[in-house]
């Protein structure tokens, strides 16, 4: 599969990284009673990915508790994604907005090429829950409309969006 085949170009070093944040997940899953959630999916891999995010007040200020996620496959994602909601707990939702893939992406490093679009699809769930009108996709990101976006099969794997629930696509 397609991560199979990415990680085999991946330097050992980042491979052995990948394999650690692999081994032990943080803040895996689906958060009860979050007050914001994003879904993304990036049509050519296959990959989705959720974040849900929860707030809480603090000296006035509201700033995330806490935030979880779920993955469909992709190594790369599933390890950014731990660092990541780790890493925005305690930060306001701007601080949490201003973070680029690379600094979500944190000790694993720079990515090579082919594994950037990982550590964006996070930036993207994190953008869509945080600020989900700037989320939407532009008319020219939908996917052509004779080509299904996903498989059935990692479609039909994906637990039942709630209501509400929109899929953001990003751009290729
Ligand atoms: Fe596409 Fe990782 S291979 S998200």
């Amino acid at each position: 599969m397609g991560e199979q085949m990415g990680l085999n170009f991946m330097n050992d070093d980042l491979q052995k990284r990948i394999r650690q944040a692999m081994a032990n997940p943080q803040n895996m899953g689906e958060l009860a009673n979050a007050d914001a959630v994003g879904t993304v999916g990036n049509s050519d891999c296959g990959e989705m990915l959720r974040m849900w995010v929860k707030f809480k007040n603090e000296n006035g200020k509201k700033v995330i508790d806490r935030a979880t996620f779920q993955s469909f496959g992709c190594e790369t994602a599933i390890a950014v994604a731990s660092l990541a909601t780790e890493l925005i707990r305690g930060k306001t939702p701007e601080e949490a907005l201003s973070l680029k893939s690379e600094d979500l992406a944190g000790e694993l490093g720079p990515l090579p090429p082919m594994k950037i679009h990982c550590a964006q699809l996070v930036e993207g769930a994190l953008r869509s829950a945080l600020d989900p009108a700037a989320a939407e996709p532009k008319p020219t990101a939908a996917p052509a409309p004779t080509q299904p976006a996903l498989s059935p099969t990692l479609q039909d794997s994906f637990s039942k969006p709630k209501e509400g629930v929109k899929i953001v696509f990003l751009d290729p």
